[in-house]
Formats: structure tokens, C-alpha cells, sequence
């Protein structure tokens, strides 16, 4: 894996970040807003809020297999605390109240620790490909431009944290998408949607978004990292798609 090359997209990545307009005219519908701030108050605590580094048992590890590895795991969990603080900006915005704990965010860490720091990577990587979905149905449908703008930050972020999975996932098995682990990718996937539309869907229903939308969102992302996983070609896992300033 090309560790050289993720240190300097992440390096990059922090430049060119306009900071969403929080103090802009506030105008959203009380239903809405009430609706959404229960959502972006989970998402804040799940989205790089708690502990933001790898608390797989073998974390240390996994952060060892390379000089630059642990550096690459630090700046990927910045970008996530980052998120967390944009979310928590949000929150405020709209008047929502913070969480400490839910039951679906302990159990996931406990999840996270047990299975060890291989699988809690590749658990983020779903969460990552679907909360894709669950922040494109916030920005089209939140009425809200400083929120809007700030989930464009988060899509921005994500869609690299993307392929330094992919790239991740490439270096380490060149058969990768033949193998186990891509089904397991797609089952999982399926699991953690019907997971966050269980938990917000009523939210994203009351905002405007609907499971057809949520689920064809996610749906494009992950195809399209499965394709890109299949067509295993160098210039797939080693490309960056983010230049900041864009
Ligand atoms: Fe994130
Ligand atoms: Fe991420």
C-alpha cells in the first residue's frame, strides 16, 4: 500500500474546507427540525464522536504493520472527529441535544473490540459506504444550507476514506473481490442499512426522504466499490478522487 500517498491526500484533504454559514437565517418547519435533530444527534455520537481511533483487541497491531501505518489510522480518525464536530455544529444550530451513549452505539464498539481490528476496519468501511446514503438524503432534503453544506464536507471526506479502503483492502489480497470477504462486504451492507433505517427512518421519513431513495443511494455506492474491487487495475487502488479546493 502506498502510505506515502494517503499522508499527503489527508494532508491536502484539511485545506480548502469553507466552514458551513451556522449563524445564516434558521428556517425550518418545527417537525422537521425536531426530526432532524434527533437524527444528527446520533450521527454526531456515531459519526467520529466517542472514542475516534481503532479499539479493535489488536489495534495495536494493525497500526504496526507498516512505519507510516499508524500515521494513515491517526489522519483517517481525524477526518472522522472532524465530522463529529461539523455534526455537533449542526446540532446546535437546530437546537438538538447531545447524546452520550445509545444501546446501538455500545453494542457496536463491543463488536468493534471483540472481533478485532481487521474486521472493525471493514465495518467502518460499511458504514462508510452507507451513511453515503444517509447524508445524501440529508442534504437534499433538509432545507437547511449551512447543514446541506456541511454534509457536502462530510460526502467529500468520505468518498476517500472510500478508496483508501479499497486501496487497503487491494494491497492485501489481490484476489480480494473473488474472495469471502466481498460477499461479506454486500451482507453487511445490507445489515447496517436495515440497521440505520430501523434507527432513523422515521427521521428521514419526516424530513422528506424515503427507503426507496436511501436504499437506491446506497445501493450506487456500493456497486460501485464492488465494481472497483473487481476490476482490480492498479490505477483503481491507487488514485485519490479528492483534490481539495475543487
Ligand atoms: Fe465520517
Ligand atoms: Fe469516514
Amino acid at each position: 500500500m502506498n502510505y506515502a500517498h494517503w499522508i499527503r491526500h489527508f494532508t491536502v484533504n484539511r485545506n480548502h474546507r469553507p466552514e458551513p454559514d451556522w449563524e445564516a437565517p434558521f428556517d425550518i418547519p418545527e417537525p422537521k427540525r425536531a426530526a432532524l435533530a434527533k437524527s444528527l444527534a446520533e450521527y454526531q455520537l456515531g459519526d467520529g464522536g466517542g472514542e475516534c481511533r481503532l479499539i479493535g483487541f489488536d489495534a495495536e497491531a494493525a497500526r504496526s504493520v507498516h512505519p507510516d501505518a499508524a500515521r494513515v489510522i491517526d489522519l483517517w480518525f481525524r477526518e472522522e472527529a472532524e465530522h463529529s464536530r461539523l455534526l455537533g455544529c449542526g446540532l446546535r444550530r437546530i437546537g438538538g441535544i447531545f447524546l452520550t451513549t445509545t444501546f446501538g452505539f455500545r453494542l457496536f464498539n463491543r463488536i468493534r473490540r471483540w472481533f478485532g481490528a481487521q474486521f472493525e476496519m471493514l465495518v467502518l468501511l460499511v458504514v462508510e459506504i452507507v451513511s453515503t446514503g444517509y447524508y445524501r438524503v440529508i442534504q437534499r432534503h433538509c432545507g437547511d444550507a449551512p447543514i446541506a453544506a456541511m454534509c457536502a464536507l462530510i460526502l467529500r471526506d468520505e468518498a476517500g476514506h472510500i478508496v483508501f479502503h479499497r486501496d487497503r483492502l487491494a494491497a492485501k489480497d489481490a484476489d480480494y473481490s473473488r474472495g469471502w470477504r466481498a460477499l461479506a462486504i454486500r451482507v453487511l451492507g445490507v445489515g447496517c442499512t436495515s440497521f440505520l433505517w430501523l434507527s432513523h427512518g422515521r427521521w428521514l421519513r419526516a424530513i422528506g426522504g424515503t427507503l426507496g431513495e436511501f436504499r437506491r443511494e446506497i445501493g450506487l455506492e456500493m456497486d460501485a466499490f464492488v465494481r472497483s474491487l473487481h476490476e482490480r487495475r492498479e490505477r483503481h487502488f491507487r488514485l485519490v478522487p479528492i483534490v481539495a479546493g475543487k
